[in-house]
């Protein structure tokens, strides 16, 4: 196998669900389904009556394989009893179609469009309705099942149980943690009671699709490599179980993980439930979109799609995503691979569903979709090396076919390989399509990575300078009409410009903004996260595009500028790294609005929000003074850092006001350098009775050392520490700090630079720092 091949016999092919692509609600019976009421999915793509048109374009692509579903309420209107033979008809026409242009139907049995009849009965928490699927899948194998192979029982039951009846975002909108694993049990058990009698019937294999978002924590997912704590840990494991493990572990060992148990309890669960559940899989289709991005945060309530889920804060992190707004890390998907072929070794995976929404570019002579093709050939290469390694993929499927209906998001997203015009239902295919049927034709990838048009391509294709079309997509005037003409249809065509700032062609703005995070950046990652949500969502809020970006390399820096030297970006919000740094100078010399997160190393013109590191220890060191301590040490982090300085300020001037003078330890970051650092200073001073530092980590390491050096804390010893992470509260005893304002920094960051896109000259904001006092200093 060449390094970008895929084995013989690897299967290509695309998804689809019914409720999103047939249309025809109310068409030869069909009778009404939970999203009918949900959302408004008009005729979707009317594959009802084009499938031959839609397979065959299928065949056009060469490829191997369908992943289609079974609409439940087409079959049987009320959910049970009465079979519609119309609906069934249907299906027979489908399968038959794609027999004869070659093509292997993989069939979805729920892709959940559950009958409204059964969801007026109790819907998926009742158990009967697991006993009405089995049934169905019956009626639908007696019709389908010679010529039919593979079936799925379910699709993603996560999404079905916990978005529908937990946080009631999908249909049927309920709000239930106790009806959200009632009804997980339920599809698991339809999923086994169909399973068991397709089986007895003579079905070839039997297989399920769950949902797969690996669970990460933001470092993980941006590769800064360090050990998670206990805490971030702990919440990634809880995650999860509640997303996989819940599932996975039934389907395949027949139990549910402790905690899922801990959380749901066990009434609904019957004996011989989980016998059915784990009968043999033949196979197990994967989709895969996106990472789950989470971290411990004490103060944060559960969210209702993940009962259980307090103390959990599910994050943004600043890598490239789709329209959908989900991170793009293929990476993630060589990990879940690894991880079930080495759980999971005997079990044949598919990934039934990859894919991504993107904003084509639609031009008279094709359908720009860059992104997308990069998205599918990231993810190729990520399913390539774990197939090298090992993982037993049967194919790839892509979703989708058409774009679609994207259920409670309706038809502004745009998944297709192949883009539709739902006025007139006309399919044409994009790039993408394209691009994936040479990849079928080879089997796998060609040597060339597609190329993203440049600023070269532009100029070559309109024949004029690279500067040229910069004027040009600047907004210059000095560029004639005719050149000015053929630089932008050259763009058009090519689907240079994303979508943003084509719009700034027209407009001169492109309300899009960049969060540009620094790295590497010491110590922050609670503020990093909190800055990148909030940021995110006040300015997205006010109409803003907003393009979180990695400012790690001279190269990134290079591109940075030129994004805000071409008119592409409005404005940037700037996270700076530990240290100096040249860019927010250059960043500003542009004339763009230009904001930081932390006071600048070198005074600068540029508006920054911070919080007062100085005023924080001052108070720190005078709550020590008020105790009577006088023989105070401080434990210094790099004094590099800005915020170190200003907070070794503080506390040497509230000393000075008392009359005494610093007694000062340097130390780097970490715990062992706090321990050694206060070990130095007892060595130096035996009567030492307090000590403040200006990090938490340092603190922590500190107690440590104290407790090995048999000092009694708060009594021999009182410590402050500084941040308030999440780690402070739970030391032994808590330790006392000074609390940053986390939220109020990320809004006040937004509001600083809506105010300068508004023109008004706002200027820098530095936000009160509060003494938290406990045990360590009580
Ligand atoms: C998956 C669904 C599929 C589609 C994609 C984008 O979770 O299975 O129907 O909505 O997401």
């Amino acid at each position: 196998m060449s390094s970008t091949r895929f084995p013989e016999g690897f299967v290509w092919g695309v998804s689809t669900s019914a409720y999103q692509i047939e249309g025809a609600n109310a068409v030869d019976g069909r009778g009404p389904s939970i999203w009918d009421s949900f959302s408004d999915s008009r005729d979707a793509c009317d594959h009802y009556h084009r499938y031959p048109e839609d397979v065959r374009l299928m065949k056009e692509l060469g490829l191997g394989a369908y992943r289609f579903s079974v609409s439940w309420p087409r079959v049987m209107p009320e959910g049970a009893g009465r079979v519609n033979a119309a609906g069934l008809g249907f299906y027979d026409r489908l399968v038959d179609e794609l027999l004869t242009a070659g093509i292997t139907p993989y069939v979805t049995l729920y892709h959940w469009d559950l009958p409204q009849a059964l969801e007026d009965r109790g819907g998926w928490p009742e158990r009967d309705t697991a006993l009405r699927f089995a049934d169905y899948a019956r009626v639908v194998h007696e019709r389908l099942g010679d010529r039919v192979g593979t079936w799925f029982t379910l699709n993603e039951p996560w999404v079905a149980a916990f978005l529908g009846y937990g946080a009631g975002i999908h249909a049927p909108g309920r709000r239930s943690a106790a009806d959200a694993f009632r009804a997980a049990h339920h599809l698991l058990l339809g999923h086994g009671l169909a399973a068991d009698a397709l089986r007895s019937a003579g079905a070839r294999e039997i297989g399920a699709v769950l949902n797969f978002g690996p669970v990460m924590t933001p470092g993980q997912v941006i590769g800064s490599a360090r050990e998670l704590s206990e805490e971030d840990a702990a919440a990634v494991a809880r995650i999860d179980e509640l997303m996989h493990g819940q599932f996975l572990e039934p389907l395949t060992r027949g139990r549910y993980p402790d905690r899922v148990v801990e959380l749901a309890g066990t009434d609904h669960v019957r004996d011989g439930d989980l016998e059915l559940i784990s009968g043999p899989l033949d196979l197990l289709g994967v989709n895969y979109y996106a990472p789950t991005v989470v971290q411990a945060q004490p103060s944060e309530p559960a969210d209702p799609a993940y009962p259980g889920s307090d103390g959990i804060l599910f994050c943004t992190v600043p890598t490239a995503v789709t329209a959908m707004g989900w991170p793009i890390v293929p990476g993630a998907l060589t990990l879940l691979l690894d991880r079930l072929t080495r759980e999971h070794p005997g079990l044949e995976l598919m990934i039934t569903e990859n894919g991504a929404d993107f904003a084509d570019t639609v031009t008279g002579d094709g359908i720009r979709d860059m992104d997308r093709i990069h998205f599918i050939e990231e993810h190729l290469r990520a399913l390539r090396t774990s197939v090298e390694r090992g993982a037993r993929v049967r194919g790839y499927l892509v979703w989708s076919l058409l774009d679609n209906h994207e259920w409670a998001d309706g038809y502004q997203r745009k998944f297709g390989l192949v883009h539709v015009d739902f006025a007139t239902q006309k399919r044409r295919m994009k790039d993408s399509a394209l691009w994936y049927r040479d990849v079928v034709r080879r089997n796998g990838l060609g040597g060339d990575r597609p190329r993203r048009p440049t600023l070269e391509t532009v100029a070559a294709r309109a024949g004029v300078s690279r500067a040229t079309v910069s004027r040009v997509v600047n907004g210059e005037a000095s560029v004639s009409p005719e050149v000015r003409a053929g630089v932008l249809r050259a763009v058009r065509e090519l689907g240079y410009v994303p979508n943003a700032a084509a719009r700034s062609l027209v407009t001169r703005r492109t309300d899009a903004i960049a969060l540009v995070l620094a790295v590497p950046r010491q110590g922050g990652d609670a503020l990093t996260a909190a800055v990148v949500q909030y940021v995110t969502s006040v300015l997205e809020g006010a109409g803003k595009q907003v393009t979180l970006m990695l400012a790690d390399t001279a190269e990134s820096h290079r591109r940075i500028l030129e994004r805000v030297e071409t008119g592409l970006l409005d404005g940037v919000v700037l996270l700076p790294p530990d240290g100096p740094d040249p860019l927010a100078e250059r960043l500003a010399r542009t004339g763009t609005p230009v904001v930081l997160l932390g006071k600048p190393a070198v005074a600068s013109l540029v508006p920054y929000v911070d919080v007062d590191n100085a005023g924080g220890a001052a108070a720190a060191t005078e709550h020590l003074l008020r105790q009577g301590r006088r023989r105070i040490g401080v434990i210094c982090g790099p004094t590099d850092l800005v915020a170190v300085q200003d907070r070794l300020t503080g506390h040497r001037e509230a000393l000075e006001r008392a009359g005494l003078r610093p007694h000062l330890a340097l130390a780097g970051h970490t715990r062992e350098s706090g321990a050694e650092a206060l070990t130095r200073l007892l060595a130096e001073d035996d009567r030492l009775d307090a000590v403040f530092a200006t990090g938490d980590q340092l603190a922590i390491g500190a107690l440590r050392a104290a407790a090995a050096a048999g000092r009694r804390v708060p009594a021999d010893l009182a410590v402050v520490g500084f941040d308030d992470i999440d780690a402070a509260s739970a030391t032994t005893p808590p330790l006392s700090t000074v609390r940053t304002p986390v939220t109020d920094q990320a809004m006040a960051l937004a509001r600083l630079l809506l105010s300068r896109l508004e023109g008004r000259h706002a200027g820098s904001v530095v936000l009160p720092a509060r003494l938290v006092v406990r045990g360590s200093s009580a």
